[in-house]
């Protein structure tokens, strides 16, 4: 497809609902109250010629281009500052205003470097534009004018460059930091002629608090600011919208390419969930798609201590089918199983579940939802009747107050981080619950007013208190309850929170949270207006995980904050297609669109398409199938897209587990941990070379596009295909479009899902049906999808992982922003720059009671294993508590976590592991065994053969 870059209209869009009309240069043309006179010129196809305005930031009014001129007004005022009004008659184009322009565009080109033809932005820059725009032909000061200060180029990000001389000081990178990533990373120093941008206190961009979102790099107009893949590629020339396969936010992006070599990927404006803005990951992070690491040819062995051998397409799947086959004749159906990926599209998901179900036999289906998010399906589902969040993400702009529970949105979900942060800028309240000071408990322009940190493993007990305050002092929205809940639930709920025992100053010892934060935070929530809940794995990742959810539901409903804009319990999703793989029937018990495969209407419906009878008996979760493996019972996996051994709990039980099977098939992109014990090496394909769909955390379901042809010859969803046909049960897809075409046929809340809407519409949220045929931004607005919202009793009961003499520190976990997951990806690029290695924060009273100074290799030691890693000295975290990431997988940090699982769903407690650190002298001595069996697992017998 063409370029086709987006329309630029200079302003931000007007939200009003009050319209005005006016007349620009004889037309008229009306618009909402607020929109600016440049904006309106553009609804009408005039583009007055501009520099420092660009329609992701407020207007500035400083380049001085932009001139108009009113009827009946004196003076040439800015259109982009100026705000069309009823009746104005506008002109655009006069002898006075060209000669103005002409001035004005002579004073940028005489202090401006002249090399066009050899600049990175020939061709792309606002600036060249603007000069042919204005009918510049001449400069009368000369082209050796005072120069732009030249303090040379900052090469220091790994993914821009930034250049100095090429700068026209429009602020448009200034603002972009301030505005939209809310960073405020960048200033103008110095003036006149010496005015330059300066990230921090002028230091490089590396050096400076700069996160590499890349906003400042897209608002820039000239070169001064650019991509070094630009630089090195030159210009696109065509481009294709799809969507990241990073994190839960769904950002959408305009992959720009010069043939089918990927030049730039860029934040699409039109996208409902990123509002054209993105993160380091997103923008820049692309590069492992083509790194020396990535498997393009499959690879099978007998056993695991043998070296690879590279075999053929053909080879590697009838050796699949027929080692499947041979386990099931030997043990029975129900030995083998498999796990589908939520970094894969729901169309690859659907294909894994239904090749297990309808291919295998059984329902032994899991997916790495079980490891995150569970409990928020079991929790949503039973109190409102539906296991997803409420909101779109553009509610959050009408929030008042925004309680965020063990979520680190700037890190974890960075684009919606921005926007909360900008609405916290404009004013609306924050509590944070979250054992460490996560950034948005202190940042530029924004400050907490509550941040409550309690002890890991402590949710329910905090919440429920917070129930208490909102019970006892009769905060409650009684007819929000009357008219939308289970009235004899609430009772019983309202009697048990009221309980002193729940009160603030009863769980203090437990929590640790002093009473009146949370009397303060619970009287905030109840009454500051429209207040929204986010939340993430630090709910879910604990043995109340499920509890927990269902305590936050009950908040919500308790205070009326259900059902509109600005209010809502919103689970912030992990993975890019988490929210899918879950809807695509991942689940053991449930085929897609979360209904129970014993429900015998469903049940037939799906025999009747699939053709085959289907199992109405739950299969196996993952630590199931893990276990019965080690029983001698469960014997070969297919696992599509997943590394269970580094991002599942208790590492050593994993490993056995898996090392009992007979035959373990890893299709992925690298040899992943996992892979060291598999049979078979199916290479898959990134996201950039396949067809599909990802449905982010606000159930909005947004196209994958291919961008360029698969390397390793096939999409993930044809090899799954290819499997299911050498197992006997045939699959004859075309195209991705007719899987979603049977999945919308089969799940009434996708039921008005097609490649066509979101091809017309961009993005749908579901439900998409009949009654929704444009699908449901916010849920439970008329009334909860079970009926009645059901309020459940939270007791709180403590994690059986206590902490005691021998293991005196709890230890949590969590995710950074430049590294995603397990790191498969993010470790393949120049992000690693940001984060080489794991570390443990600690807090200076525990690191000085341990004599453990910063930067010292520590061995960190609980009643499952011991790994070590090196010492970050922090009071992020407070005495007591220590953290860590889990993206190295030297680090291992799933040795030392637990078995310890919610008892509703199995997703494991990994935010509660009781520890002990010491100082050590370096990796321990099975670090390094385990990099010995990860390079022995790694051995290729034969030379690569060119992929089919
Ligand atoms: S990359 Fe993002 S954070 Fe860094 S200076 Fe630019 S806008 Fe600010
Ligand atoms: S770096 Fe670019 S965006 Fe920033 S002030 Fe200079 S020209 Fe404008
Ligand atoms: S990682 Fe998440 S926030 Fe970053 S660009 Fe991708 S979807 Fe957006
Ligand atoms: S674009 Fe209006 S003053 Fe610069």
């Amino acid at each position: 497809m063409p370029l086709n870059p987006e329309t630029d209209y200079g302003t931000p869009q007007a939200k009003s609902e009050k319209t005005v009309t006016l007349t620009i240069d004889g037309a008229e043309v009306t618009v909402p109250e607020g929109t600016s006179v440049m904006r309106a010129a553009m609804e009408l196809g005039t583009q007055i010629p501009k520099l420092c305005a660009t329609d992701m930031l407020d207007s500035y009014g400083s380049c001085r281009l932009c001139l108009i001129e009113i009827e009946g007004r004196n003076g040439t005022p800015a259109s982009c500052t100026t705000p069309a009004g009823d009746g104005m008659v506008v002109k655009t184009q006069t002898d006075r205003l060209k000669r103005l322009r002409k001035g004005v565009m002579e004073l940028y080109i005489s202090e401006h470097p002249l090399d066009c033809l050899t600049c990175s932005a020939n061709g792309d820059c606002e600036l060249q534009d603007m000069a042919g725009a204005v009918g510049l032909r001449d400069v009368r000061y000369g082209y050796d004018g005072a120069k732009h200060p030249n303090p040379g180029i900052d090469n220091s990000n790994p993914y821009f460059t930034y250049e100095p001389s090429k700068c026209i000081v429009c602020s448009r990178c200034v603002r972009a930091c301030e505005e939209v990533q809310g960073t405020f990373a960048l200033t103008i120093a110095n003036r006149g002629f010496d005015s330059v941008v300066s990230p921090s206190m002028e230091e490089s961009f590396m050096d400076s608090e700069c996160v590499s979102c890349g906003a400042c790099v897209q608002a820039c107009p000239t070169a001064t600011l650019n991509e070094k893949s630009v630089i090195d590629i030159g210009t696109p020339d065509n481009s294709v919208i799809t969507t990241c396969a990073y994190c839960g936010v769904g950002c959408t992006f305009r992959a720009e390419m010069r043939g089918d070599e990927l030049v730039r990927m860029i934040p699409y404006k039109e996208g409902k969930a990123n509002r054209g803005h993105s993160c380091v990951k997103g923008r820049f992070a692309y590069g492992y798609a083509h790194h020396k690491d990535r498997i393009l040819n499959p690879m099978i062995r007998e056993k695991i201590t043998d070296p690879w051998r590279e075999v053929s397409w053909e080879e590697a799947i009838q050796y699949t089918a027929s080692e499947f086959k041979r386990i099931q004749a030997k043990y029975g159906k129900g030995s083998v199983g498999g796990i589908t990926s939520s970094r894969c599209t729901n169309e690859e998901t659907y294909l894994v579940q239904k090749l297990i179900r309808a291919g295998f036999g059984n329902n032994n289906v899991d997916t790495c939802a079980r490891v995150c998010h569970s409990p928020t399906g079991y929790g949503l589902k039973t109190t409102y009747g539906t296991s997803a969040g409420t909101q779109d993400f553009d509610s959050v702009e009408d929030s008042d107050v925004i309680l965020v529970i063990g979520a680190n949105p700037t890190d974890g979900h960075p684009v919606f981080g921005s926007r909360m942060k900008k609405r916290l800028r404009e004013g609306a309240k924050l509590i944070v619950l979250d054992p460490r000071k996560i950034d948005l408990v202190r940042t530029p322009h924004v400050k907490a007013d509550y941040h409550l940190p309690l002890r890991p493993g402590t949710n329910v007990a905090v919440v429920t208190s917070l129930a208490h305050v909102i019970v006892t002092e009769g905060l409650m929205d009684e007819a929000f309850i009357r008219e939308r809940c289970d009235w004899d639930d609430f009772q019983e709920w309202a009697a048990f929170v009221a309980d002193p025992r729940h009160a603030p100053e009863a769980i203090e010892d437990v929590s640790g949270v002093p009473a009146e934060l949370i009397r303060g935070a619970a009287r905030l929530y109840a009454t500051g207006g429209n207040s929204a809940i986010y939340y993430g794995l630090g709910v879910t990742e604990h043995s109340q995980g499920s509890t927990t959810v269902m305590a936050i539901a009950n908040l919500a409903m308790a205070t009326g904050n259900i059902g509109r804009r600005g209010v809502g319990v919103n689970p912030l999703r992990g993975q890019n297609n988490v929210q899918g793989s879950c809807d695509m029937g991942s689940f053991p018990h449930e085929f897609p669109g979360y209904r129970h495969i014993s429900d015998s209407p469903t049940l037939e419906l799906f025999e009747s398409l699939w053709g085959r009878p289907l199992d109405n008996e739950p299969g196996l979760r993952i630590p199931n199938m893990i276990d019965a493996a080690l029983d001698g019972s469960f014997k070969g996996i297919y696992i599509q897209g997943e590394d269970i051994l580094q991002s599942d709990p208790n590492t050593q039980h994993m490993a056995a587990g898996l090392a009992a099977m007979e035959c373990v098939v890893v299709q992925d992109l690298f040899l992943i941990e996992t892979a060291n014990y598999a049979h078979v090496f199916l290479p898959g394909s990134t996201f950039l070379e396949k067809n599909g769909t990802f449905t982010n955390a606000e159930r909005r379901i947004q196209r994958v596009r291919k961008v360029m042809a698969p390397v390793n010859g096939y999409e993930d969803w044809e090899i799954t295909q290819m499997l299911s046909n050498a197992l006997g049960y045939p699959m004859h897809y075309d195209h991705p479009s007719q899987i979603m075409d049977e999945i919308a046929h089969l799940t009434p809340t996708f039921a008005g899902v097609s490649y066509e809407k979101l091809d017309e519409l961009d993005s749908v949220q579901w439900p998409c049906n009949e009654a929704a045929p444009e699908g449901t931004p916010i849920m439970h607005i008329d009334g909860f999808v079970r009926g009645k919202g059901k309020f459940v009793v939270t007791e709180y009961v403590a994690t059986d992982e206590k902490t005691g003499p021998r293991f005196p520190l709890l230890l949590t976990t969590g995710r950074i922003l430049s590294q995603y997951n397990v790191g498969a990806q993010t470790r393949r690029t120049e992000n690693v720059v940001w984060h080489e290695e794991d570390r443990l924060e600690i807090h200076p009273f525990d690191a000085e009671n341990r004599g453990v100074r910063d930067g010292d290799w520590v061995k960190i030691a609980s009643r499952t294993g011991e790994t070590t890693l090196r010492a970050l000295i922090t009071e992020r975290v407070a005495p007591g508590v220590v953290y860590t990431t889990f993206h190295h997988p030297t680090t291992q940090v799933n040795v030392v976590t637990t078995e310890f699982s919610d008892w509703a769903t199995n997703c494991p407690e990994y935010k509660v592991t009781a520890v002990q650190i010491a100082p050590s002298n370096g990796p321990s001595e099975w670090q390094e065994e385990y990099e010995e069996l990860s390079k022995a697992a790694r051995r290729i017998a034969e030379p690569l053969v060119a992929a089919e």
